[in-house]
Formats: structure tokens, sequence, C-alpha cells
């Protein structure tokens, strides 16, 4: 086999990640051939259910997230590794038999996924110490968010940590699973050619953009006392915003990518409420018409307190303050209920010093490197050329492109999870983020939460379909600059 025999402990078994992405990036790997045969998958939540009745669930998830992948034999295979244990998280209950069923036929390794709200994190590792449900090689995932501030992530820390090593704890980002991201890395560090311009020489600004078409679903009870800054920027941008900024590491070790990311968390200067102003906005969605369909409001969507302030876009102008990056604005942004589900990384190089062509062409648009994550992926280095043609010389800005899909036509390109959940079972941290990052990332997130608080911010309405509210545009006009889609 590929790898020895695990098992695969789901919390939150039944809630929407599992069903979404957890259950069918696992038969996935299965139908890879990657899994073992004896390999187990053990959902468990609150809900009383049979293993029968988990096993539907399971199969009714795949049909409607992966129907296109299922192959009768596989997905046989695959429910036939199922099994289901019913465990209160914060009590004793359930705890015993999830005990005996491990026990039955032990494997080395074993995986806790923990896919539900962080207060659980806690009393679960508790539970797993209490009852003993650790082998040498158990491991624990810990979904984001990790905690609602830096105090409550300390807490968790510290409890988890009390169970178990920090080799052992596995804090996921999805993103830094994406294709895309993962070859962040190798398209800075493999290639010569962006080293020597990737810093305030070369780099005008760079631009990160995280936009979705969905609004909040049905998670309005999450997300309406979490918002846009803890639930996208404190974790998924900030991880886009350090591969892009960070020093090459000597080695892929997990530590030392880690050890770089770090130095740039620490290097962020703090947004205070003298800055909020001008380095931050915060956006609420009204009602307003995705694609030709209408729309509700924030306000209007299920669980949502009444007079709710939370943002569900926020714009950031972010310093890096450091050797490298001195001088060079980052600037981020994410919302839900945009015109359009992307997610991009422009690097904006700096104008050539002197212009020697016609004027006309719109030379105050200097070379840029995109970074499409998703969809769609590619990388397009745009560049001026000479249009063809016998009359005069003109000017065009046209794109290198490499498109993903077209350049790797027979490649799967694989979900996020598929890669990181098979990360865990190999004890490989390199793509999942340590106790010091995820406590670093909360420091300077709080500092922007505790100046909107401490100034009464509200967030700017903006109306669904459109890319958030005005003041985000003010935010970059007002430096001589535009978000890219704007053109
Ligand atoms: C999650 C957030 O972490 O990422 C969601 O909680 C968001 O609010 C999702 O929709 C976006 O992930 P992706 O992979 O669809 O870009």
């Amino acid at each position: 086999p590929i790898i020895d025999p695990f098992d695969y402990v789901v919390f939150g078994g039944t809630g929407d990640l599992a069903r979404r992405k957890l259950l069918p990036a696992l038969y996935l790997r299965d139908l890879d051939g990657q899994l073992p045969e004896t390999s187990r998958i053990v959902g468990s939540a609150r809900t009383d259910m049979t293993g029968e009745g988990f096993r539907e669930l399971v199969e009714a998830s795949l049909r409607e997230f992966i129907a296109d992948k299922l192959d009768p034999e596989v997905l046989a295979r695959f429910l036939a590794r199922l099994h289901y244990v019913s465990v209160d998280a914060k009590a004793a209950r359930g705890w015993p038999e999830l005990a005996t069923l491990l026990s039955d036929e032990p494997r080395q390794i074993r995986v806790f996924y923990l896919a539900t709200a962080p207060e659980l994190y806690g009393p679960i590792a508790d539970n797993i110490h209490a009852h003993g449900l650790q082998t040498p090689e158990t491991r624990i995932v810990l979904e984001k968010p990790i905690g609602h501030d830096l105090a409550s992530a300390r807490a968790i820390n510290d409890r988890v940590g009390a169970v178990f090593e920090e080799r052992n704890i596995f804090r996921i980002d999805h993103y830094l699973g994406k294709e895309t991201v993962q070859n962040l890395l190798v398209l800075r560090f493999a290639n010569s050619l962006f080293e020597p311009v990737w810093n305030h020489n070369g780099i005008d600004h760079v631009q990160i953009t995280v936009a979705e078409t969905v609004g909040v679903e049905d998670r309005g009870g999450y997300y309406d006392h979490t918002g846009a800054l803890r639930d996208m920027i404190q974790n998924h941008l900030m991880q886009l915003l350090c591969l892009v900024a960070m020093e090459p590491p000597a080695t892929l070790d997990r530590e030392e990518v880690r050890d770089e990311k770090i130095k740039v968390l620490k290097s962020l200067a703090p947004i205070s409420r003298d800055d909020i102003a001008t380095k931050s906005v915060r956006g609420q969605y009204r009602a307003g018409a995705i694609k030709g369909g209408p729309v509700k409001s924030y306000a209007e969507e299920k669980d949502i307190a009444p007079g709710s302030t939370t943002e569900t876009f926020a714009a950031l102008k972010v310093e890096v303050r450091n050797w490298r990056w001195a001088g060079v604005p980052f600037y981020l942004r994410t919302g839900k209920r945009m015109p359009e589900k992307v997610s991009e990384i422009v690097i904006q190089f700096k104008p050539v010093p002197y212009w020697i062509f016609p004027t006309g062409s719109d030379h105050a648009m200097p070379n840029r490197l995109v970074i499409r994550v998703q969809p769609d992926e590619h990388i397009r280095l745009h560049l001026w050329t000479k249009e063809p043609g016998p009359g005069g010389l003109r000017l065009r800005n046209a794109p290198l492109n490499l498109s993903f899909a077209e350049t790797f036509k027979n490649n799967h390109m694989p979900d996020a999870y598929e890669r990181l959940l098979m990360d865990v079972v190999r004890g490989n941290a390199t793509l999942f983020m340590r106790r010091d990052e995820v406590e670093a990332a909360w420091e300077w997130t709080e500092s922007i939460l505790d100046a909107w608080k401490s100034a009464g911010d509200r967030p700017k309405l903006y109306t669904a379909g459109t890319w958030g509210p005005s003041e985000a545009v003010a935010m970059i006009v007002r430096d001589g600059r535009t978000w890219f889609d704007e053109q």
C-alpha cells in the first residue's frame, strides 16, 4: 500500500463542511487508489444516527457534489468504510463507544478532524485524552477559525497543546492546498526571472482579491458574529500575502517554510484607530442582483441579528515593514455577493524609467503579473508589444498566458482538501499553520478589530453584485492606483 492503514474520525461529520468537502475529498482519494483497503472513516456528531443513516447521508452528499465522479464499485467500497458514533463533545456520552470501535481493529495512524465550532476543540481534545484514544501516530486537525480573537486562539492552542504535541496538531487553511497557491512557491523560487525584481525596486504594489458571489447562505449564525475580517482575511488572505512576501526558505521543511511566513506576519504594520479611515473599509451588502438574479440584503438573511453591523466585505491597505517591501502597499479585499467568484493576486511592476514611444498608448500601465488562484486558474504576464501592421508604431498590452487547463489537459485539478487530508495522514505539516503563525495573524487582525470597535465604525452598504462600497475604490484611487477589475 501507498500508506499504512489509518482511521479518520470526523467530528462534525454530518455538517456542511464534511458533506461538501471532507467526505467527497476522501472519496476522490479512494477513487485514485490512495486509501488502504482496511482504512475506516468514522463520522461523529451529536445527532443520533445509525451507521446506515450516515452512509445514506454521505451517499446523498456525494451525489449532490461530485455526481460526475461516482463509480459504482468505488462508491460501494467507500461506503463500506464508513461508521458513525454519536458523541457529546462536552460530556462522556458516546466516547466509550468510539473507543471500542477504534480499538476493535487498531490502526497506528489515527486522525481526528475537528469540523466543529472552535469552542469544542478543547473539550474534544480532553475527551480524546480521557478515553485513551491516542496512539503514538495520532494527529488532530483544527479547522479555521481557531478562536474568535487572540485570547481565545491562545486558550484553544493551550488546551489542545496539553494533549497533543505541536507536531501532531494540524491547523488547516484550505487555501494552502489550492494548486495555484502551492504553485506560488514554485513560481517564485524555481524561476530565476522574478526574484531580482520581486521587491520595492521592481514592484509598485500588490493586490489580493478574494471575491465570492455567494451570500452567507445558511451560515448566518456563525457568520454574524464573525465577519469578513475574521472569516477570510485573518487566515486565507494572510496566507496568500505571506507566500507572496516571504523570503526564500532554505528547504521545504515545515519549520523552514513556517519560519519565513511568520517573519512576514511580524512585519505587518498594525492598523490603528488613526489609520482606519485611510487604510480600511468595511462593507455590508444590501439587496441587489447577481448575474441577473435578485438577491436579498444581508440584514434579511436567516439568523442575522437585527441592526447587525457585521462586515461582509473588507478592504485593507497593508504595509509590510521590512527591507524588501518598504513602500510597497499590499491592497487586500474580500467580500460576499460580489459580481463574480474570483481569487486573484496581482503584482504590479514599476514603469520603465523613460517612455520613448509615441504617447497615445496607455503607457501609464506597466507590466503586471496576474496569478489567478480560482477559477480558470492561470498565470498571465502582461507585456507591451507592437501591434502588427504597416501603419505607425502602435503598442498593445497583451498577456503571456499560462492557462492550467490548457497546459495540463490530462491532469485532474484536485480540490484543496484532497491534498491536505492526505498530508495529515502522512504527517506532512508544511502546508499547515503553526501555533505562533495563527497567533501572530490574530494579533495583527485584532489591532484592526479594536480600532473599528473603538471608533464605532459601521459598515458602508454596497449593492449585492457590485465590487463593494465606493470607499474601497477611493482608498486605492487616493494613492493614484486602481483595482484591476475596474478597468
Ligand atoms: C471559508 C469561509 O473558509 O472559505 C467561507 O468560511 C468562504 O465563508 C470559503 O466561502 C471560500 O472558500 P473557497 O475555497 O470557495 O474560495
